[in-house]
């Protein structure tokens, strides 16, 4: 596998780096407790949500120019803005509901669409929020307490998923941040790649792969008809189906909006993509090597839609739609977002311009991430959806 060089990597702060190390020191602890190696997804699981710990438990600025990577919401309100679009005539059409975002990061997603959906005239009854980090939760509240102080009493923080929820589920990168297997093929068959304790640092070691990861790699071959090369590594995340599952679970009607970077399987497992998909971010650098820094760096896997379609289909819901994210913006109303465009001064033409390239530009934005509406129940899908959809693609 190739890796950029961790030399190349800007040094963390001494308060990162101390931080770091009590995040090492609670794997070691782990990978001994566990007779000595432990899976990369509990090593992933470990070091983004060890509580107090890990990347998303701990108290270190993420989101945007002074943490270590942008989303969406992070770059323009415009994103938000246009999901309310979609929300707006789905609460519409079910006569009120809730809107429940998953990991809602900074809150911003949660401030623009709440904003939108009272200009739209289309405020849910309530907009729950499932967030796993402690930390996270209180900067949520922070942020929409001082950005709508007064669409602060309609929120609501839940510790698990509701039942029988009418309305939207929104969430915002939240599958690339759900623990990954890692996998190699090998002559003797499927091998999992292990974390091991090396000294002060930590190395994989490959060993022969549990059942329920030789049967995912399996299922996965039978899918694209084709064995997978020896020496080929990738990336499955045997957590998704339940997630997924959880999600259905909850929705008695209405939508589901996930929107990540990710590919159909065909290009997931593609010959030549042969060294997976996991990326992990740090100040603004992206690299490939998830044992460094850990606890301070974001580890993230790209996410195969085709799963994701999958686990729906199979847990009850309609894949309503699957479009790229300039597709969804363009489709979902951003001409509309730029009707006042003249209005602005020189100087926000600008700024909104450059977000909106951001957003929508194929090397940025536009193509890598993807918006894949789920739904249940007699619900019109949204606009964003009707033109250019790639469901027969996955
Ligand atoms: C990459 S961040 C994205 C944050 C935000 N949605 C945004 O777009 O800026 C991933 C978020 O998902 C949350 N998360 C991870 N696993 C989760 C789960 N199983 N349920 C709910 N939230 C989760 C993390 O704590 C974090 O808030």
């Amino acid at each position: 596998m190739q890796y950029d060089q961790a030399a190349a990597l800007p040094a963390p702060d001494a308060a990162s780096a101390a931080h770091s190390e009590k995040v090492r020191a609670f794997l070691r602890e782990a990978i001994h407790a566990n007779g000595g190696s432990i899976s990369f997804a509990e090593y992933m699981q470990h070091a983004l949500y060890a509580p107090g710990l890990g990347y998303y438990a701990a108290g270190s600025t993420k989101f945007g120019t002074a943490g270590d990577f942008i989303t969406a919401p992070e770059v323009s309100p415009v994103f938000g803005r246009i999901i309310a679009r979609q929300v707006a005539p789905v609460l519409a059409e079910l006569g009120g509901g809730v809107v429940l975002e998953y990991g809602a990061g900074s809150g911003k997603l949660a401030a623009d669409l709440l904003q939108s959906l009272e200009r739209l005239a289309a405020l849910p009854d309530e907009y729950q929020i499932l967030e796993v980090s402690a930390d996270l939760r209180e900067r949520q509240e922070a942020c929409l307490r001082a950005a709508s102080p007064g669409l602060v009493s309609r929120v609501r923080w839940i510790d698990s998923p509701p039942t029988g929820l009418n309305g939207v589920i929104v969430a915002n990168e939240v599958l690339d941040a759900l623990p990954v297997e890692r996998f190699v093929c090998a002559e003797a068959g499927v091998a999992e790649l292990r974390v091991v304790a090396d000294g002060d640092a930590f190395r994989f070691v490959t060993a022969p792969a549990p059942a329920r990861l030789a049967a995912a790699v399996e299922a996965i071959e039978a899918d694209l008809g084709r064995k997978l090369a020896e020496g080929y590594r990738s990336e499955v995340s045997l957590g998704l189906p339940g997630w997924i599952g959880e999600l259905a679970g909850t929705l008695d009607r209405g939508l589901a909006l996930l929107f990540d970077y990710g590919v159909a399987r065909h290009d997931y497992y593609a010959e030549d993509r042969s060294a997976g998909w996991l990326r992990c971010h740090f100040r603004h650098r992206a690299h490939n090597d998830p044992l460094v820094l850990a606890g301070i760096q974001d580890l993230t896997a790209w996410v195969d839609f085709t799963a994701v379609a999958a686990a729906a289909r199979a847990a009850g819901l309609d894949v309503a739609g699957f479009v790229t994210q300039a597709q969804f913006l363009i489709g979902g109303g951003l001409d509309a977002e730029l009707q006042d465009f003249a209005s602005l001064s020189l100087e926000q033409q600008l700024a909104l311009s450059q977000q909106i390239k951001t957003l929508t530009l194929p090397g940025e934005m536009g193509e890598h991430f993807k918006c894949m509406a789920l739904k249940r129940g007699e619900i019109a899908t949204p606009a964003a959806f009707r033109a250019a959809d790639r469901t027969h693609t996955l």
